[in-house]
């Protein structure tokens, strides 16, 4: 299955003539796609920042943008509106103060996939609801624009109420600067299950391999300097990661020694993958898609704001601290204070 990918060329920026546009939220993401917005040429007096009164307020004041403080005022005015708060507050603040107050065929555009597909936000049937999310952290988006270059980004229509939808999602993909390298149609479905996955899957496999590695080695009289900059300090997993972007997955095999290439490839195909694939299939569909993770985690939300042991991630941060390779880094880091 091969994606379409859109270009600067299949974006028709007239269907944005004298529309309105929002940004809820001047962060990471909002901050870098409203100023690249306006310096495509959308007017300043067409943008407004619905921001609360913060640092990001005022870091949109200082750069010339009309901030309105008060939500429900920017959206009567709204003919597209970007939801770019955090994804765990945007539901009770879009549903209570953006959604009512939304003309009936607004186009709300989402950068990330999980409120949609778990449908936590309340749409009306005549609205358009597409995904503009890019693959990169906010800054780079900004900088990538600035040198005139592109970033990697998702494009999606989710609900096309006015029957334009993807020409707006298009349009909007252009302005931010996601089409200049090419824009890859997606869907919050898939954004979403490859999100989740990687979370919930492959990285907690991959923090399971070196935990116990880094155990077999100490074991076998490895010292934990040697380990910590074996296994990751030295930077080396960072720059295979680099490689494999730039030359390939398996290409980037090449820079290393023949030992190295002939013990990675052999080994790697002489794991039986059968246990993992399974496992795999039981986070992707019995965890992440049927909803299960998205319905727990906001169980546990409000408690991510609490101090202390109250807020489970701190319990998950000191049991995860407490593992042979978690001491033993800690060991190391102070040790080698002055190195690091
Ligand atoms: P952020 O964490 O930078 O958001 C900060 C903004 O949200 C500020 O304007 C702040 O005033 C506002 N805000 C925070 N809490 C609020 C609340 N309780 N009520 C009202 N406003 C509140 O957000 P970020 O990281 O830019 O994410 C925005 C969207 O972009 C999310 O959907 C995220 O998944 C997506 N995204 C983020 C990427 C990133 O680089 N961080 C990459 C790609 C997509």
């Amino acid at each position: 299955m091969s994606a379409k990918i859109y270009y600067d060329s299949d974006a028709n920026l007239d269907v944005l003539g004298g529309k309105t546009i929002v940004f809820l939220g001047f962060g990471n993401q909002g901050a870098a796609q409203a100023q690249n917005l306006r310096d495509s040429g959308i007017p300043n007096d067409k943008i407004i920042v619905a921001n609360r009164p913060d640092s990001y307020a005022e870091d949109a004041k200082s750069k010339g943008f009309n901030v309105e403080h008060n939500f429900a005022n920017a959206a009567k005015q709204a003919d597209v509106v970007f939801l770019l708060i955090p994804d765990q507050v945007q539901p009770r603040v879009f549903n209570t103060e953006i959604a009512p107050n939304l003309k009936d065929d607004a186009a709300i555009v989402v950068a990330s996939g999980y409120n949609v597909f778990f449908k936590l936000l309340n749409f009306k049937p005549s609205q358009d609801v597409v995904m503009v999310a890019p693959r990169m952290i906010g800054s780079s988006v900004r900088s990538l624009f600035v040198k005139g270059k592109g970033f990697p980004c998702f494009v999606s229509t989710e609900q096309d109420g006015t029957g334009k939808a993807l020409e707006i999602a298009l349009a909007l993909s252009r302005v931010i600067g996601a089409t200049k390298a090419g824009a890859i149609a997606s869907s919050a479905r898939e954004e979403t299950a490859m999100d989740l996955f990687a979370e919930q899957a492959l990285w907690p496999n991959i923090i399971m391999l070196f935990r116990e590695a880094f155990s077999v080695l100490k074991e076998a009289g490895c010292s934990d300097e040697a380990l910590c900059y074996e296994m990751w300090m030295s930077k080396e997993p960072a720059e295979i990661f680099e490689r494999a972007a730039e030359d390939g997955f398996i290409q980037q095999l090449k820079h290393h020694s023949t030992v190295s290439q002939y013990g990675q490839l052999n080994g790697a195909l002489a794991l039986d993958g059968t246990a993992a694939r399974e496992h795999f299939k039981n986070i992707l569909y019995n965890q992440v898609l049927n909803g299960k993770f998205q319905k727990e985690f906001s169980k546990i939300e409000d408690d991510l704001e609490k101090e202390g042991d109250e807020n489970p991630l701190n319990i998950l941060y000191k049991k995860s601290e407490a593992s042979e390779l978690g001491q033993a880094e800690k060991r190391v880091r102070a040790r080698l204070a002055g190195l690091l």
